[in-house]
């Protein structure tokens, strides 16, 4: 796959000429969500991920694109595709000479995101592991960074982490969404924490020390909001790395 080249929407994992191999944490805990071409197709209902995040989808897409701008300027990349719009309502506010890369490390999870795009000469999707991203340092005006750090391994989330903030331009922000340490009065902590810890197994680490913890003890960079959703189980940070 090409700079401005889309993926075929069929295409299956390890199938492109320039795929990556996959990581055993995703085919072990992930093959039933992300790498299954099957469990693409059944995943990516906007209800479905809707109720994945107990009706918190809509909320946290929102400010997400409220954080981005609206246009969107400059260039903007989004690390690993995600289920429902958000992406596309991405794409929709992009000023005029703005750019979106997104990059995965599936081409089926590319596949099925290109299908839900179409063509915009704005936009570039990319296979690319978000723990030794291919992009030069400094490149991107914005990062975002949206329900992945808990899927990952802590070294490769340490890894992640760190690429999303070598590749941002200083003053440029990231925005990162994810699990996070739920509020002591929360319920969803004595039901929902033993379901996460079967079925997303590193998300632990999140729920645990919360998403700030995972961030670079690196001085260039200031949390400018940090914002709780649902108790606490979710959160949104932006971090702006200084000039
Ligand atoms: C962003 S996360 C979770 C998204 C969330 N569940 C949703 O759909 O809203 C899922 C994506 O991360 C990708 N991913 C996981 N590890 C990755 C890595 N090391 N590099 C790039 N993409 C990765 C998966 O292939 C998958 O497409």
């Amino acid at each position: 796959m090409t700079e401005h080249q889309k993926p075929n929407p069929d295409m299956l994992p390890n199938t492109s000429s320039n795929s990556l191999p996959v990581p055993d944490y995703l085919n072990v805990h992930y093959w039933w969500a992300y790498v299954h071409p099957k469990a693409v197709r059944f995943f990516e209902r906007q209800w479905l991920v809707n109720l994945i995040l107990w009706g918190n989808y809509n909320r946290l897409r929102s400010a997400v694109l409220a954080d981005l701008g609206e246009p969107i300027q400059g260039k903007t990349l989004q690390i690993a595709c995600a289920y429902g719009d958000i992406t596309p309502l991405m794409v929709n506010r992009l000023g005029p000479d703005a750019s979106l890369d997104i990059i995965d490390i599936l081409p089926v999870q590319l596949g099925n995101l290109s299908a839900k795009l179409g063509v915009n000469e704005q936009v570039r999707l990319q296979c690319m592991d978000s723990s030794a991203l291919k992009f030069p340092a400094a490149q991107f005006d914005q990062v975002l960074l949206f329900f992945l750090l808990h899927e990952q391994p802590r070294e490769v989330r340490e890894k992640t982490v760190h690429e999303a903030v070598r590749v941002l331009k200083p003053g440029g922000r990231l925005v990162v969404v994810d699990y996070s340490k739920p509020h002591w009065a929360n319920p969803m902590r004595y039901f929902w924490k033993p379901v996460l810890w079967v079925l997303e197994p590193f998300a632990r680490d999140l729920l645990n020390k919360g998403v700030q913890h995972w961030l670079p003890k690196d001085k260039s960079l200031t949390l400018e909001s940090c914002q709780d959703y649902f108790g606490g189980l979710y959160q949104k940070l932006v971090i702006r790395k200084s000039v």
